[in-house]
């Protein structure tokens, strides 16, 4: 290529790269502008300048939401005391979610915990100036995600104090095989050949053989943990149905547990197992 045809090139690169500058700055506008028409100042300000993004390690209190149109949402607390001392969200949804996260957050900072589960959907809404219609949702996914957080605070408070005065607590764990506390977890609850069920406060363990209908047997599943005394499930995931049964039966039920039986303990005192509800349900496993 000449040196002239070099130059005309260079302009003609020039012109396309500013043209494609004014272009988007353009079409910036017009979002900018159908935004401002949608929604208030200050959830457009909390939205694009979230306060609070991000995860605590080893919150007191932890909870993912998925709202109905399927965006979740995650909060963690720090609380000292009874007082929440520090609060963090993460969404992988709107900006109006993003923007609920951001005043949910801070409002829930400072609170103690009885006066943090006061807060409603209506108070984020009116520090928002409200939210369009098809986003009232949004508030209302951060108002009972920061209320799951707070309950599974409570639980895990509870179980301390249980374990403080040595009140007997029985956990039930989904297993390979006989190992006890060596023995592997297992992934799929219904068909865990085994259930090992460990007294924390004195370390006591018993074997459950699985003779559930989903491990072909009789009954269901649920019934069988129930009736060794297990007051707490602690498995990697759980369909809703099955959820509902523990709920119904009084059992509660923490999910992310892996590895042995001993660190899927280890791991719930330590409060890194969250409790399951139909949002973190897995869907893929309806049992
Ligand atoms: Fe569903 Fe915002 S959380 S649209």
């Amino acid at each position: 290529m000449d040196k002239g045809t070099q130059k005309e090139r260079s302009k003609l690169d020039k012109k396309d790269s500013s043209g494609l500058e004014e272009l988007v700055a353009s079409m910036e506008e017009t979002i900018q502008k159908e935004e401002r028409e949608i929604y208030t100042e200050r959830t457009l300000e909390e939205a694009y300048n979230p306060k609070n993004v991000g995860e605590l390690k080893n919150p007191d209190g932890a909870a993912r939401v998925t709202g109905p149109c399927g965006d979740t949402l995650q909060i963690h607390l720090k609380v000292e005391g009874d007082t929440i001392v520090d609060s963090t969200f993460i969404t992988d949804g709107c900006g109006a979610s993003t923007a609920c996260g951001s005043v949910i957050t801070e409002l829930a900072k400072g609170k103690t915990v009885e006066e943090a589960l006061t807060i409603k959907d209506k108070d984020v809404l009116s520090i928002l100036g409200g939210l369009p219609e098809d986003n009232i949702h949004c508030a209302l996914l951060a108002a009972n995600t920061l209320r799951a957080a707070l309950e599974d605070y409570k639980s895990k408070i509870d179980w301390k104090r249980r374990k403080e005065v040595n009140e007997s607590m029985k956990l039930c764990i989904p297993t390979l095989g006989n190992g006890g506390l060596d023995d592997v977890v297992s992934e799929h609850f219904g068909r865990a050949p085994t259930f090992i069920v460990v007294n924390i406060t004195n370390n006591e363990v018993h074997v459950v053989a699985n003779t559930g209908e989903h491990f072909g047997g009789v009954g269901n599943t649920p019934d069988l943990v129930a009736a060794a005394g297990a007051e707490v499930m602690l498995c990697s995931g759980l369909g809703p149905r099955a959820i509902n049964m523990f709920e119904q039966l009084g059992i509660e039920v923490y999910v992310g547990a892996r590895g042995t039986v001993q660190d899927a303990i280890r791991a719930f005192q330590a409060g890194e197992l969250i409790e399951a509800s139909d949002a973190n349900a897995c869907k893929e496993h309806r049992h």
